[in-house]
């Protein structure tokens, strides 16, 4: 939500921050802008509502000589998409130039106070009001800048991480942040800035990141150095940043998604490497093995997330009550936050989060830190604020998830409740081992078998073509599937902008029925399980009354081919790993019809990758 991008060294700063820019664009494309300073001090400031390609063309042409600059990429919050509203934006006197990933939610009463001086507001921004807050105190109070950003931070109640240029200190960037990332990149005699560490992967590995209220200050031939608010020196814990170009290029496809769809046999077998050993007989975690305790002894297991990563945590839920016979409970991050909730010290909270940063997951997990919670993270990005902010947990290892619909993280975090699950249940002694390798076995094989599953890939793109311009579609499943369903009805939701709706197949006849006709087409996740027979009648129920059915069936089904008008077969696997399997025809559907409809899959309007505002 908003990329922010810095430099400071002898580079070309505007090729270092417009590329950098469009590695962050993933985190919002509405806008976007730069400010350059000049050696002599002067700040240019160019900005361009759009994609960062129309800044690119506004800046040719013009003098972007510089030495040090900083530049974003905006999600809106506050003001519409505009040139104006774009940031960075600047202080009246022109002195300071600010861009803002966040909210600042006393922006309203910041910005009275100010006019109330003679401040002028120029943009519907809570990012204008914090410049012009920091420059106000900078000048009434005589003091430096960074005296000013400290001041005016105590003063400022939301999310933020925020990078400033001064003109009349050209050879400085100050940053800060509180509860929105931000990386340093350390390079010989030059720092770089970014939202995460993708803007400047070619050019250094050393990171820091920076903590909440710090504040970095980087200086041309000073070392970096980090305060708090009260001007505290802060430790400099450089860290190597885990990130390679290859894994942020298209590699010959025409769309991040696509890729990411495709590489799941990879990624699922990096997520899985050394975790199911000894032919799948045991699982082995070490966030959980070192915590089995905690797991074992507890009263229930809570699990946060939002968007996909509920999804997968609504399967976490059916894993770890089938395998470990623990009672679950699955809630909406942004709910649970602000629903009092009962949590106690014996209780697991279980935070899923692809990105690490969303803001209502990070606000869920310090609630339940706060009631005594042993807090277990499922992350896809190593050094994440989640991560940092659990007891313990487990990454999902799938490299960087950059198409802003989510596929890949989201069959990892299913692999990972998985092999939670199963180590938990050998621990507590609910499933033997022989249990255990029942499905171990299969986890190792499942690379394989969504390789064979991608097969689809011909059948699904023909069949799009059918369904591209039906305007609503219902997703159906029962059990491991209910999930698959809201997962296949969001992913067409977000890239081609059909009304979707997920459903649990038996709730179907007590409403959504009503809606059946030959207009609406229904998605049935149907593969051999326990409720087979029973989603069989779903099927005919829907048949009955005129809809048309894409049903997605385990090889050889022979029933349900008999009433669907289409059927996507996929291989037999236990029915607890179905999903691994099932979600895939989905995700192409949704990505073939987002196609043929001409939207933009990898940044689909309105969406931004990683949610750091409520
Ligand atoms: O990074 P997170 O997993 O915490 O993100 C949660 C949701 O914002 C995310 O899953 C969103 O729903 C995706 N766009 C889904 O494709």
């Amino acid at each position: 939500m908003c990329g922010i991008v810095g430099y400071l060294g002898d580079r070309n700063v505007y090729e270092v921050l417009i590329n950098g820019l469009k590695r962050l664009e993933y985190r919002g494309y509405d806008s976007a802008g730069l400010a350059l300073v000049a050696p002599g001090g002067e700040i240019k400031i160019y900005k361009s509502k759009g994609k960062v390609s129309n800044l690119e063309a506004y800046c040719s042409g013009k003098d972007l000589t510089s030495r040090v600059g900083i530049a974003h990429t905006r999600w809106a919050t506050h003001g519409e998409p505009s040139d104006c509203n774009a940031h960075p934006h600047y202080s009246e006197d022109g002195n300071l130039a600010l861009v803002h990933n966040g909210t600042i939610e006393n922006y309203q009463l910041l910005k009275e106070a100010l006019q109330q001086h003679g401040c002028k507001f120029h943009t519907e921004t809570d990012t204008e009001v914090l410049v012009q807050l920091v420059e106000h105190i900078r000048v009434t109070n005589n003091c430096t800048t960074l005296e000013a950003l400290q001041a005016a931070l105590k003063q400022v109640i939301g999310a933020f991480a925020v990078a400033v240029v001064e003109k009349n200190n050209p050879d400085m960037v100050l940053a800060a942040r509180r509860s929105s990332p931000l990386v340093i990149g350390i390079g010989d005699g030059e720092y770089f800035l970014g939202s995460d560490g993708t803007p400047f992967v070619e050019y250094t590995s050393k990171v820091v990141y920076v903590k909440d209220d710090e504040i970095a200050v980087m200086e041309r031939n000073k070392p970096l150095k980090l305060v708090n608010l009260d001007n505290v020196e802060k430790k400099i814990d450089v860290k190597k940043l885990q990130l390679s170009i290859a894994q942020l290029e298209k590699g010959g496809y025409p769309h991040f998604m696509l890729k990411e769809i495709f590489e799941q046999p990879i990624t699922m077998r990096d997520c899985i490497r050394g975790r199911v050993v000894e032919g799948g007989s045991r699982v082995i975690l070490n966030g959980v093995m070192d915590n089995k305790d905690k797991f074992l002894n507890c009263n229930r297991i809570i699990i946060v997330a939002c968007g996909t990563s509920w999804h997968a945590a609504l399967l976490g839920k059916q894993l770890i009550q089938d395998m470990c016979r623990i009672p679950v409970e699955v809630e909406y991050a942004s709910e649970f936050r602000y629903s009092h909730p009962v949590i106690t010290d014996r209780d697991v909270v279980i935070a899923v989060s692809q990105s690490g940063e969303t803001a209502d997951t990070l606000a869920a997990i310090q609630i339940a830190r706060s009631k005594g919670a042993f807090v277990y993270g499922v992350s896809n990005v190593v050094g994440a604020s989640i991560p940092r902010e659990t007891d313990s947990g487990t990454y999902i290892h799938v490299g960087p998830e950059i198409g802003v619909a989510s596929t890949k993280a989201f069959t990892g975090q299913v692999l990972v409740f998985t092999m939670i699950a199963l180590s938990v249940a050998q621990y507590k002694g609910t499933l033997t081992t022989e249990q255990v390798k029942a499905v171990g076995e299969y986890l190792m094989r499942i690379p394989q078998l969504v390789k064979e599953t991608l097969k689809l890939n011909d059948k699904i793109r023909n069949l799009s073509l059918i369904y591209t311009y039906a305007r609503n579609f219902l997703y159906l499943g029962r059990g491991y599937s209910y999930p698959v369903a809201l997962e296949g009805a969001l992913k067409l939701k977000e890239i081609s902008y059909i009304h979707a709706e997920g459903y649990p197949a038996a709730e179907m006849k007590h409403g959504p029925i009503a809606l059946i006709d030959s207009e609406m087409p229904t998605v049935i996740v149907a593969p051999k399980d326990h409720l087979y027979e029973k989603i069989v009648s779903n099927v005919q129920q829907v048949k009955s009354r005129g809809g048309s059915i894409i049903a997605i069936v385990t090889k050889g089904d022979t029933t349900i081919r008999e009433l669907a008008d289409h059927v996507l077969e996929v291989p037999s696997v236990p029915e607890c790993l179905t999903p691994l399997i099932t979600s895939i025809p989905l995700q192409l559907l949704s990505y073939y019809i987002a196609i043929n409809k001409g939207k933009d899959v990898d940044m689909p309007r309105n969406l931004a990758k990683s949610v750091t505002v409520e």
